[in-house]
């Protein structure tokens, strides 16, 4: 495909100005083609940022290792800058545009010499959706290339579809331009001075600095949530961090559920979760994100803007999630996982025992006890959807799937019940605002530490948080008639000695099928200060050890716990001041009075 070719005036007008600023070498537009991602991991083998895994234990698959100072989102380098601070919110780093804009122009320029700019659109949603959105990303990195051709739909059928349209500009560097004889490296970036930037107004992306995940896959976190989500608030739709998935019961009764988690809360598990309940059946749609528009028929259509896993390695098993597993056998990319002397990769929890010897993510030898993890705990796999086995067959339908329940939950060790029914849509917006979850690390920062990350969305709303919840109540408002349910769960509640209450994984179909059956009105549930929690035996607990006491803790709403939980909530929605909508303190008001 050649530049000479592009029609789109607007794109191709972009791709020269950031050209004569960044100055690369040469200029590539990506086909998406096998043939063109082939040439590129080739390179990149030859170039040291990858290595060619064992062709007969994992085909067409490659580990790289990233610098030591590039190995997750880096959310205080990540800002909004839209026009007013206001709008940006307490929940986001802010800069006026113009300011950052010129320290970004500087290290922008001649920011690609010696390497070649790769133009790539991008779909995020399946082509020619009206639920999708085109973007083109400017990169100088192949390794982002081909991460986005798993993630994305990538290409000529994009420019296709793209034609005269408009798109969302995304510019990335690594910030390591090869002049005066300098070097390339395997992981090339600028450990010191790393820049993710979104223009909500403009609906524009400029990221320098990193080349690792949410901070250089643009499709993903930039685009699809910071930017996604600032376009569904002014056209009417929803942007959210969710997983969706089907659930089918034994009648053979199919439901789609998405469901919000922060980050390395076991979404992916849960959206490739193999039910232990015989008869039911799960299919996963998508593990990240989901894009939700209603349809004609006043229901709520969900797409998964991306194609790809982008998922957290360690942890991850035959046993914690065999479907992941098997998606990952083949065509996968690794980063930051730990090398095994045959070619294949090895992660913690990977398997009950340690190999005997590994190069780890830091690409030193490792022997078991060394004192150091073989992995990064962020450590990576890319994966295309399409190869996983319960992959559902309407996960590419360009009219979307149905939801009919939305769940919330984060990682509590305390407080908050296995799961609680929303009394009423604006009750749930009130639990989804009130979510909080100790911090994992997908994201850098102190792990453990409680953290109140609305609807997961925290490192991912692009405007202030009170306008989202605003936009949410007001979803609420118009569509009455037709909106899912909404939960909050809680798969990681620890008894006094610190042991999960819950098995989690599979059994977590248990939960699911109570959601489904509250959705048939057939299943009881009891009110409680939070919500509607499961009824006594209500959770199916056929073939699963797991005492009555554990249950009932499981299930446990304690009104002085909650009463404890009221000081923080009430910060928390401070920090929004006279923004955050009066409903939410109407809740919260209400729920003060449930748990007196
Ligand atoms: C992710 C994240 O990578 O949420 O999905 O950090
Ligand atoms: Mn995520």
């Amino acid at each position: 495909m050649r530049l000479e070719n592009l029609t789109n005036k607007k794109l191709r007008a972009w791709i020269d100005e950031m050209a004569r600023l960044c100055k690369p070498d040469s200029i590539y537009l990506c086909d998406g083609s096998q043939e063109e991602y082939d040439r590129l991991s080739a390179q990149m083998v030859a170039q040291g940022t990858y290595i060619r895994l064992n062709q007969e234990k994992r085909p067409n698959s490659f580990i790289c290792f990233s610098d030591p100072s590039d190995v997750a989102r880096v959310e205080d380098r990540t800002f909004v800058c839209s026009h007013n601070k206001d709008d940006a919110g307490p929940n986001n780093n802010w800069r006026a545009p113009d300011e950052i804009k010129a320290v970004l122009t500087k290290l922008y320029d001649g920011c690609m010499r010696g390497r070649t700019m790769y133009v790539i659109p991008f779909s995020m949603g399946p082509l020619g959706s009206p639920i999708a959105h085109i973007g083109v990303e400017l990169t100088d990195s192949p390794y982002v290339v081909c991460n986005m051709r798993i993630m994305t739909r990538m290409g000529a059928a994009v420019l296709k579809t793209l034609g005269d349209g408009d798109f969302v500009p995304c510019l990335h560097s690594v910030g390591y331009p090869l002049t005066g004889g300098r070097k390339d490296v395997p992981w090339p970036c600028d450990s010191e001075n790393k820049y993710i930037v979104h223009f909500p107004e403009e609906r524009t992306i400029w990221s320098y600095g990193s080349g690792y995940g949410g901070n250089a896959l643009l499709g993903k976190k930039c685009f699809a949530l910071r930017i996604a989500s600032v376009m569904a608030r002014d056209e009417g739709w929803l942007a959210e961090h969710m997983l969706i998935m089907g659930i089918t019961s034994p009648e053979g009764k199919k439901k789609y559920i998405a469901a919000a988690f922060p980050s390395a809360c076991g979404k992916t598990n849960l959206a490739m979760l193999i039910p232990t309940i015989p008869g039911w059946k799960i299919d996963c749609v998508g593990d990240d994100i989901a894009w939700m528009k209603f349809g004609a028929d006043g229901r709520l259509y969900a797409v998964n803007p991306e194609s790809g896993f982008f998922g957290v390695a360690p942890g991850t098993s035959m046993a914690s999630n065999k479907n992941a597993m098997l998606t990952l056998t083949k065509n996968s990319i690794f980063t930051n996982v730990a090398l095994t002397p045959d070619g294949d990769v090895w992660w913690e929890g990977m398997t009950d025992e340690e190999p005997a010897q590994l190069t780890d993510w830091t690409r030193q030898p490792w022997t078991p006890g060394c004192g150091r993890p073989a992995a990064h705990p962020n450590a990576r796999f890319t994966t295309p959807l399409a190869q996983c086995p319960i992959a559902d067959s309407a996960w590419d339908d360009p009219a979307g799937v149905p939801i009919e329940a939305i769940l919330f939950g984060g990682r509590r060790s305390s407080v908050i019940p296995l799961v609680t029914e929303a009394y009423s849509w604006e009750h749930g917006v009130f639990l989804g605002s009130i979510m909080a979850s100790e911090k994992t690390a997908a994201a850098a920062g102190k792990v453990g530490e409680l953290r109140h990350d609305p609807f997961a969305m925290l490192p991912f709303c692009g405007y202030n948080m009170a306008d989202y919840f605003r936009h949410w109540l007001t979803i609420g408002k118009r569509h009455g008639a037709h909106l899912p349910r909404l939960y909050y769960v809680n798969w990681f509640r620890k008894d006094d000695m610190g042991r999960f209450l819950w098995p989690g994984y599979g059994e977590n179909c248990r939960v699911l099928k109570w959601v489904f059956e509250r959705l048939e009105d057939a299943a009881p549930a009891v009110d409680t200060p939070l919500g509607r929690i499961p009824a006594p035996g209500a959770i199916d607990v056929s073939g699963l050890s797991i005492t009555h006491e554990a249950m009932a803790e499981l299930l446990h709403v304690d009104a002085t716990e909650l009463r404890n939980e009221l000081p923080s909530i009430e910060k928390h929605y401070r920090q929004f001041g006279n923004r955050l909508p009066e409903a939410l303190w109407d809740q919260v008001r209400a729920f003060e009075q449930r748990i007196k």
